[in-house]
């Protein structure tokens, strides 16, 4: 058989590992530890999933109860953190600032290294804290630079979709729009080889500690190549009154040659599992709130157009932007909530890396000069 000679670059299909945590592409297309995404996305809440990430298992009932126990407490801001968020700009990007925030805990709390085991001891510990305390970093600042309230993280809801929303709104929220955070944060929380999950994973091999792992992700989600690309498509979709200006205009942009972000992956060749999930509860909550916009409809117009055109299909960022707009979710908050979620994977994946570590350091392909003359300062 001819192969071809036509470089992918970007990695793509190269097996850079070994993980046991998730596949993309078997079944139905994702699978966290062996679970069908589309039963733990009907069944679970996302503290279950986050649980089975990072202990390898699903919870039981006391099980739970007590892992939510531990992300209640791992809400708590320290005295510095608020300090160093009322410092950060108002008009700083959100993800700037959940990037720093989890570097300045890392000030705070460091991370031990017990140099004799070679081992973290800690790091179930830190794992629970740092899924805990993003979504305060997040509301605290907002509500701070917003109207000038020192928000606290006191809150009836157990859970981590409840607590945001709740904390964002200031009021309790719908059950309705409780389930459908729920089931986009277990739609985002993991997906194998990703960008930033290979950037945690490279900062881990070098025996760094896990808040170096979690900063560098959180700078590698936040492109809309990657994570940004939720935000980035509800300022696509916001373009557009009516879906007939949205059929018109996507076929505009393509014939411009622009990227239309939210659709196309690098590894679903035909559609992204998760899609088929978070486009049910987009029109869910299109039809709860009456949305007079017709965005649920101006999407699904943009999806047409990029499947008669270019063959392209919405990935999960497409539909999660209207879905979490009808919320009532600021756009720029849409990438951050990503990091709620995929942390559980970060750290599924820090941990995995640790358990077997070896330095990734791979090798280049030299396509620069040889053979230059070296001329001394004085003479250039
Ligand atoms: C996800 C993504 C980065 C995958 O990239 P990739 O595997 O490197 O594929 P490429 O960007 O090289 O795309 C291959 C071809 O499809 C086209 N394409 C891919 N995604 C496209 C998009 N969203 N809009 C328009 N064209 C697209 C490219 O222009 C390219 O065409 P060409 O071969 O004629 O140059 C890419 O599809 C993309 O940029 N999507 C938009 C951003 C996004 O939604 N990211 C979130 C991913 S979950």
């Amino acid at each position: 058989m001819a192969t071809s000679t036509k470089k992918v670059g970007g990695l793509a299909g190269v097996n850079a590992g070994e993980s046991a945590i998730c596949t993309c592409g078997t079944g139905h297309g994702l699978n966290y530890r062996g679970y069908d995404i589309y039963d733990l996305a009907e069944h679970c809440e996302f503290e279950e999933v986050a649980y089975l990430l990072l202990r390898e298992k699903l919870p039981n009932k006391d099980e739970l109860a007590s892992f939510k126990k531990e992300l209640i407490a791992a809400r708590n801001l320290p005295k510095e953190l608020k300090e160093v968020l009322k410092l950060l700009p108002k008009n700083a990007h959100p993800m700037d600032v959940m990037r720093s925030a989890c570097s300045v805990l890392g000030c705070l709390e460091p991370e031990e290294y017990d140099v004799f085991k070679a081992s973290f001891p800690n790091q179930q510990r830190i794992s629970t804290r740092l899924l805990g305390i993003f979504p305060s970093v997040l509301t605290f600042w907002h509500h701070y630079h917003t109207s000038g309230k020192e928000i606290n993280t006191e809150s009836k809801q157990d859970s981590i979709a409840g607590y945001f929303l709740e904390s964002l709104h200031q009021k309790e929220p719908k059950e309705l729009w409780i389930k459908a955070m729920h089931t986009s944060l277990i739609l985002y929380a993991e997906h194998e080889f990703n960008a930033s999950t290979f950037t945690a994973r490279v900062i881990t091999a070098t025996i760094s500690d896990v808040y170096s792992g979690i900063t560098g992700a959180i700078g590698a989600l936040r492109g809309p190549l990657h994570g940004g690309a939720n935000e980035a498509a509800m300022e696509l979709i916001s373009e557009f009154s009516t879906p007939e200006q949205a059929t018109q205009g996507i076929l505009d942009k393509l014939a411009r040659k622009d990227k239309i972000m939210g659709f196309g992956h690098r590894v679903y060749v035909e559609k992204d599992p998760r899609n088929v999930v978070i486009k049910q509860w987009s029109k869910k909550l299109s039809d709860d709130i009456g949305d007079t916009k017709d965005l649920y409809q101006i999407s699904e117009a943009i999806e047409k157009v990029m499947w008669d055109q270019k063959k392209l299909f919405p990935n999960l960022d497409f539909y999660s932007a209207s879905t979490y707009h009808f919320m009532g979710i600021p756009t720029l908050y849409f990438t951050p909530i990503f990091i709620f979620s995929r942390t559980a994977g970060w750290l599924a994946h820090i941990m995995e890396q640790r358990a077997n570590n070896k330095l990734i350091r791979p090798s280049s392909e030299y396509t620069g000069p040889d053979n230059k003359v070296f001329v001394p300062l004085n003479k250039r």
